[in-house]
């Protein structure tokens, strides 16, 4: 069997690809490990910021994939109890971010992709690849039932997010890895209860934490805990608890929780994110700490950088794009990382003296400080914010 790109992994990454490429009229084949049912309903990121939603409707997707509710932009920062409101409006003309969870976004993208005629196929084991470095790379995984397949292509997209396979069929010593892990554990819980006005971001002595709309009557609670603290250690009573103190509200309302998880905040780089006729897209070339709603939108800008590097390939024998595939991405991956890193540490350190000493606590109120009043400072962060601060 043949095709010209097979994608390995569906996720936000592969899904995007998949679509990008079906678009341009290029074959692909979607190897994803899991069930169609289990990949739908993965809980993760929920802001997809202005320059992916103006990507979407480039590919005149927009319509068709995102989902959620609306979103006008504003965050909230609580700091000590005391509301400020910041706004991502740079003053771009176009359409702007939406408020769309991962798995509607995940929903959607597999939908359209099928309902075009895409070929995604679940519940493939055992995927392995092979001559990456060749003209043509192939593909081997097993079906459900057990029988072998290879596939083999002209480009393997690695979208197997940070456990996959892809990256790990590269030799050693061929990629340098560029690791941070912060120091910070978050728990994060969702829960049919009313969601906040703006997506909520709180400092306070007791530690961050945060309040997301996930729908009508459903949200989403970060709490920062321990590094390695345990789910058990937080019961429900516990929870609502350290809400109420942490955002100032008393009268928070509650509501049934549906899940809970812990994790530690990290960050990640793998430069460069190619190995011969291999591109890494998303999370199996980079992790970067949630705070800053990050890591799904550069998930999608590798997508849409290596769908259009692919066509160029494909349809005009150009392959200049594709190979300055890493190095036009890991420049937004790092712009982003340095966003999440910068959003990180001031949002803990700001209220946790404790943990980082007074002297970074001071410099984080000041970083607070100034994000508040100068409107400059305001505008940096407002471009940061919706992705459009790099000239493509
Ligand atoms: N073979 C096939 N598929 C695999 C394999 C494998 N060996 N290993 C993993 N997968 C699949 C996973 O089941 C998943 O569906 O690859 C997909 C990877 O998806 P994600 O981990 O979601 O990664 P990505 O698509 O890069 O998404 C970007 O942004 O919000 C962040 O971390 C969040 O997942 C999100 C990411």
């Amino acid at each position: 069997e043949s095709t010209t790109v097979v994608v390995i992994g569906a996720g936000p990454a592969g899904l995007t690809v998949a679509n990008l490429l079906r678009r341009s009229g290029i074959d692909c084949v979607v190897l994803e490990r899991r069930s169609r049912e289990y990949v739908a309903q993965r809980q993760r990121a929920g802001i997809v910021e202005t320059r992916a939603v103006r990507m979407f409707d480039s590919w005149g997707l927009a319509d068709r994939v995102l989902g959620g509710i609306p979103y006008d932009g504003i965050l909230e920062l609580r700091v000590d109890g005391e509301s400020h409101l910041v706004s991502d409006n740079d003053g771009s003309e176009g359409p702007r971010a939406r408020l769309c969870p991962q798995q509607v976004l995940v929903q959607k993208l597999t939908a359209v992709y099928l309902a075009d005629g895409g070929d995604l196929r679940f519940e493939a084991a055992d995927v392995s690849l092979h001559d990456l470095t060749g003209d043509r790379p192939t593909v081997r995984y097993r079906t459900a039932d057990g029988a072998l397949r290879t596939v083999s292509c002209a480009f393997v997209a690695g979208c197997d997010g940070d456990h996959g396979i892809s990256r790990t069929a590269v030799p050693d010593g061929a990629l340098t890895a560029y690791a941070q892990d912060h120091g910070i554990g978050w728990l994060t819980v969702l829960a049919d209860a009313p969601p906040p006005a703006h997506p909520l971001l709180a400092v306070s002595p007791h530690g961050f934490a945060a309040h997301f709309p996930r729908g009508p009557q459903a949200s989403r609670y970060y709490l920062q805990c321990p590094p390695d603290d345990h789910p058990d250690a937080w019961p429900d009573a516990r929870i609502w608890d350290a809400l109420r103190t942490r955002l100032a509200d008393p009268a928070l309302p509650v509501g049934p929780i549906t899940d809970r998880e812990t994790f530690r905040l990290r960050s990640l780089v793998h430069d460069p994110m190619q190995y011969g006729r291999l591109h890494l897209v998303g999370d199996a070339a980079h992790i970067v700490s949630p705070m800053g709603g990050k890591g799904m939108n550069l998930a999608l800008h590798d997508a849409d950088v290596f769908a259009r590097a692919v066509r160029d390939a494909v349809r005009d024998d150009d392959d200049t794009a594709l190979r300055s595939y890493s190095q036009r991405c890991l420049r937004r991956v790092w712009n982003d990382q340095e966003f999440s890193h910068w959003l990180t540490r001031t949002l803990h350190d700001a209220g946790d003296a404790a943990e980082s000493g007074p002297f970074h606590r001071n410099l984080a109120r000041a970083r607070l400080d100034r994000l508040l009043t100068s409107p400059a400072a305001a505008h940096a962060f407002a471009e940061l914010m919706t992705g459009l601060d790099l000239t493509e």
